[in-house]
């Protein structure tokens, strides 16, 4: 039995006990689900110092406390609603905003709800061994908080599925939990989230850019015309940004890291004979896992990205910032490549929707390549990470199949397959990582040899905080 109080919310559990029941009934499994495919070797003798979220306001919001991982609380928020909140966009502009599903998008807004609940566990099974190879507890707490609180997604979506979408929902509720990462039968729905995350720089990759993902899904679900849906996502993002936190300054610190063994070394010294982890490497892993999420944007010309827009049902980063709401009229002017060559062609805007949404997510990685740049510049190398183009490695859309450089120049099929490795992880890549990070570090204050220490701790702690302890 769960009862209301056990799962935080803002959503008058207590009072829905239609809502309760269902959740009753879908808990245990999730509870199963979680110590079958969430972190190994973490459920019953560790204590993780976790962020809770017990209310959407900024107190509510960082309550911090010491939990074992399966009895974290996981809770329903949605952001507090908007007075007289209307359509932003599409078909249906300036109408009040919808607080039931109307029967004709049901399909559509199920499917986005699915879609966006289904990476949420999927990530936390793809990172289950990454504790068993932390560098630091820092990270191990970090690496916590980010799978509970895509457990806590995975509920917020639940949810909506329970609330709005009847018997069709409670099916689709229960298939989240059956799917898996990687498995042949039953994959998870989109290929970056079926892909190994088994190293942290890949887990660090993955939070810089596949988080940032869902970031840019979450920002165009929260203009959605319906409102529940937009009010849920509006708080998931604001979780996502320490997801994002922990990418971008996990990179950074093992980019400091490289900088002062190349030092050491002596400028052109080899970072792997001093157990580092070298630049070229770095750059493999981001053009990886920032290929894998540029193709999570779908389609450049989509016809199911035109009619979420016309429908109101998924909009643009920022809605507010652009002129025309409607998109009637207006043209992308998109690169298709044919025989070999870029040609320029217009394309309807609404079709486009997925480019553009495309183009925000480029300009925000590209923004935070810039910041890791800075490190290199500060210890006086030349050398700089580099966004790939974003036609590289494609496995979605109209460069699927074909073949590019990172630089974005064509190359031949043969060709791919002789470099390939110069530009994506290899094998031997996989293996060193695995070697260095084969002895985790669960010493408070200590850190693997490949990451420099944080500016600071968590939660105004010390960096030498025991953040994961184990009982007795
Ligand atoms: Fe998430
Ligand atoms: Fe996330």
């Amino acid at each position: 039995m769960i009862s209301a109080e056990r799962i935080p919310n803002n959503v008058n559990l207590s009072g829905n006990k239609r809502l309760l029941r269902a959740l009753e009934h879908w808990q245990p499994k999730y509870i199963q689900w979680w110590r079958d495919m969430g972190p190994q070797g973490f459920q019953d003798y560790h204590q993780v110092y976790v962020r809770t979220a017990v209310s959407v306001d900024p107190e509510g919001w960082a309550h911090f406390e010491y939990v074992k991982l399966p009895e974290y609380r996981w809770g329903i928020f949605l952001a507090d609603p908007t007075p007289d909140r209307r359509i932003g966009f599409g078909d249906f502009f300036g109408q009040p905003v919808w607080q039931e599903v109307p029967g004709e998008f049901r399909n559509q807004l199920r499917r986005l709800v699915v879609t966006q609940g289904d990476t949420e566990p999927a990530s936390v099974e793809q990172q289950r061994w990454l504790g068993q190879r932390c560098p630091s507890l820092y990270d191990l707490r970090n690496l916590f908080q980010v799978n509970v609180e895509e457990g806590r997604h995975l509920w917020a979506m639940v949810y909506l599925l329970h609330s709005y979408f009847g018997r069709d929902g409670r099916d689709d509720a229960e298939e989240l939990l059956e799917r898996q990462s990687g498995n042949r039968d039953k994959p998870r729905i989109l290929q970056a989230f079926n892909e190994p995350i088994d190293n942290w720089l890949d887990f660090f990759m993955f939070t810089m850019f596949t988080d940032r993902d869902g970031k840019s899904q979450l920002m165009s679900l929260s203009e959605s015309s319906l409102d529940p849906l937009s009010r849920t996502t509006r708080f998931m993002l604001t979780e996502e940004a320490h997801h994002m936190f922990v990418g971008e300054t996990g990179v950074a610190r093992i980019l400091e890291r490289t900088c002062q063994l190349m030092k050491e070394a002596g400028f052109s010294g080899d970072v792997r004979k001093l157990g580092g982890i070298d630049l070229p490497t770095i750059q493999k892993h981001l053009n990886q896992w920032f290929s894998l999420s540029v193709d999570l944007h779908g389609s450049e010309v989509s016809s199911n990205a035109a009619s979420y827009f016309a429908n109101g049902l998924k909009g643009r980063a920022k809605e507010e910032t652009f002129d025309d709401h409607l998109v009637t009229s207006a043209v992308y002017n998109m690169e298709f490549f044919e025989e070999g060559r870029p040609v320029g062609r217009e394309v309807s805007m609404r079709n486009a929707m997925n480019e553009v949404l495309r183009d925000w997510y480029v300009g925000d990685c590209a923004a935070g390549v810039e910041r890791w740049n800075r490190i290199l510049e500060q210890y006086g190398f030349s050398d700089r990470l580099r966004l790939p183009d974003r036609k590289f490695n494609r496995g979605i859309g109209m460069y699927a199949g074909l073949h590019f450089e990172p630089n974005g120049a064509p190359l031949s099929r043969q060709e791919w397959e002789r470099r390939k490795y110069e530009w994506l992880p290899s094998r031997a890549d996989s293996e060193y990582l695995l070697s260095i990070m084969a002895r985790p570090v669960y010493e408070p204050g200590k850190f693997a040899n490949y990451i420099a220490p944080p500016r600071r701790g968590i939660n105004q702690q010390p960096i030498d905080f025991e953040y994961v302890r184990t009982e007795h």
